[in-house]
């Protein structure tokens, strides 16, 4: 919504949200506060706020005030009841469909945003033409749905929106689609709208999100290959990703993927497919998620082997802790996964993420079911040297960009011997610094250097 507000001064956007915490942080004269940090989108926010971008708690006034409204709610995967670990709960999605259904006026155009299951678009369609009035053949309140689904990525998600490989617009009502294109068309190339009925929106979503995913989990298999045969992961990604045919992008190797949305969608897609009897292409998908796991154990075991079987009062220094760089959020975050396996073998654990709070990483193993004070310690750490300092061994999950420059000669100095560091990024060069001074380097894919 803030990049829309950049590229339609005339159009009035106001976002409203029942967590009235959110809408005082998003509406804060410091962006140090808005919720989420995203490269430049505070400076987009401070330009347009205010102008024609509204935060508010004002749901009732708002939606009837509307003519077209976004729905874009979580969807959570279900933790219990029918379908839980597989299917999402649209339960926010049902109760925005019905404020909408109740407080619009007039014709609105509902556009479902959020990532949904197939054929969710029906279930906002059915609750919103029960409202639909029509009085002496003047409509009213009447709607047009369409599905629109998103496809950025955090971390670059304004760069995604102002140049994306394609919009997706999905419905029947060819009216309400045309006013959507149009507004999109402000900065996007008209080839790069698409057009799709309801269904295949939302399925291609699903898919392009389980096609991503797939591939990160092929080259993390054969990272695993790779280390037991001596083939070097890189030199792999860097071969097949010149066929054209395959491509060089989302092939490097990692701790497994994490994010709100992969395995969510990939749970979506094989509870869709167990649905209507799919067997095979359930089972095809779920082992993408299989794949995914067992790469995050893999990691903490190989872990616990190189520090002689056992991490317990050991000090392990994480370097990062969001899911990928250049985000804040660490929801599905490989490190929560493989700093938990540590802590439940009696390491103590010391996080450094530099865009990661000490009150978000708290959270994050709160929503993990997991608490501070739980088997081991966790500490959050200020800076680098904080946590490496006379560590045992230092793991790196994020790529991010600060950890690219490290200075090994210092930090290998600091370690207690015979230390180890383990990159699962891929992102050390400087070997020879590391190993000169008694420590050890173990990277994904190429294993023991
Ligand atoms: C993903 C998709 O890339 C977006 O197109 C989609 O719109 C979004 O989900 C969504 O459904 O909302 P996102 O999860 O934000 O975006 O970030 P990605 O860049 O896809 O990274 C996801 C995970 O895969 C991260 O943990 C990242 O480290 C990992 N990854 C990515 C790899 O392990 N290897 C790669 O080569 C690329």
């Amino acid at each position: 919504m803030a990049v829309l507000s950049k590229y339609c001064p005339e159009i009035e956007i106001t976002l409203v949200d029942i967590n009235e915490q959110k809408i005082k942080l998003w509406n804060s004269p410091n962006p140090e506060d808005f919720p989420v940090f995203e490269e430049g989108l505070s400076q987009l926010i401070l330009n347009n706020r205010g102008k024609n971008l509204f935060f508010s708690t004002e749901i009732e006034s708002t939606i009837k005030n509307s003519d077209m409204v976004f729905i874009s709610v979580n969807t959570p995967t279900k933790t219990s009841g029918f379908g839980a670990g597989y299917a999402s709960d649209l339960k926010w999605v049902e109760h925005s469909a019905r404020q909408v259904a109740n407080y619009s006026q007039g014709h609105t155009i509902v556009v479902e945003k959020s990532t949904v299951p197939v054929k969710t678009a029906e279930l906002i369609k059915k609750i919103l033409v029960a409202e639909e009035k029509i009085e002496k053949n003047i409509n009213t309140k009447s709607f047009s749905i369409v599905s629109s689904p998103e496809f950025l990525a955090e971390g670059t998600a304004i760069s995604d929106l102002e140049n994306p490989d394609r919009v997706l617009i999905g419905g029947d009502d060819e009216k309400a689609l045309n006013i959507l294109g149009d507004i999109y068309k402000r900065w996007i190339p008209e080839n790069k709208i698409l057009f799709t009925n309801l269904w295949s929106s939302e399925l291609s979503k699903l898919t392009a999100n389980a096609f991503l995913a797939q591939r990160i989990s092929s080259i993390n298999s054969i990272s695993a290959l790779c280390e037991k045969t001596g083939a070097k992961i890189f030199e792999v990604a860097n071969v097949i990703g010149s066929d054209r045919r395959i491509g060089d992008k989302f092939l490097s190797p990692s701790p497994g993927f994490g994010g709100s949305c992969f395995q969510k969608d990939i749970l979506n897609l094989v509870y869709l497919s167990r649905f209507y009897g799919l067997e095979p292409v359930a089972d095809y998908w779920e082992q993408v998620l299989i794949l995914n796991n067992w790469q995050r154990k893999r990691i903490s075991k190989i872990v616990v082997e190189k520090l002689f079987g056992t991490v317990t009062e050991k000090k392990i220094a994480i370097l990062g802790f969001s899911f990928k760089s250049n985000t804040n959020d660490t929801r599905e975050s490989s490190a929560l996964y493989i700093a938990n396996d540590l802590m439940e073998n009696g390491a103590n654990v010391f996080i450094h993420d530099p865009k990661v709070s000490d009150f978000e990483i708290e959270n994050a193993f709160r929503n993990f079911k997991f608490s501070k004070n739980n088997l081991s310690s966790w500490t959050s750490c200020e800076n680098i040297i904080e946590a490496i300092n006379m560590a045992d061994a230092i793991i790196i999950l994020t790529e991010w960009n600060e950890y690219k420059s490290i200075d090994w000669e210092k930090i290998a100095k600091l370690m207690r011997k015979p230390g180890w560091v383990f990159d699962t990024r891929n992102i050390i060069n400087d070997l020879n610094s590391i190993k000169k001074n008694g420590i050890n380097f173990w990277s994904l894919g190429c294993g023991d250097n």
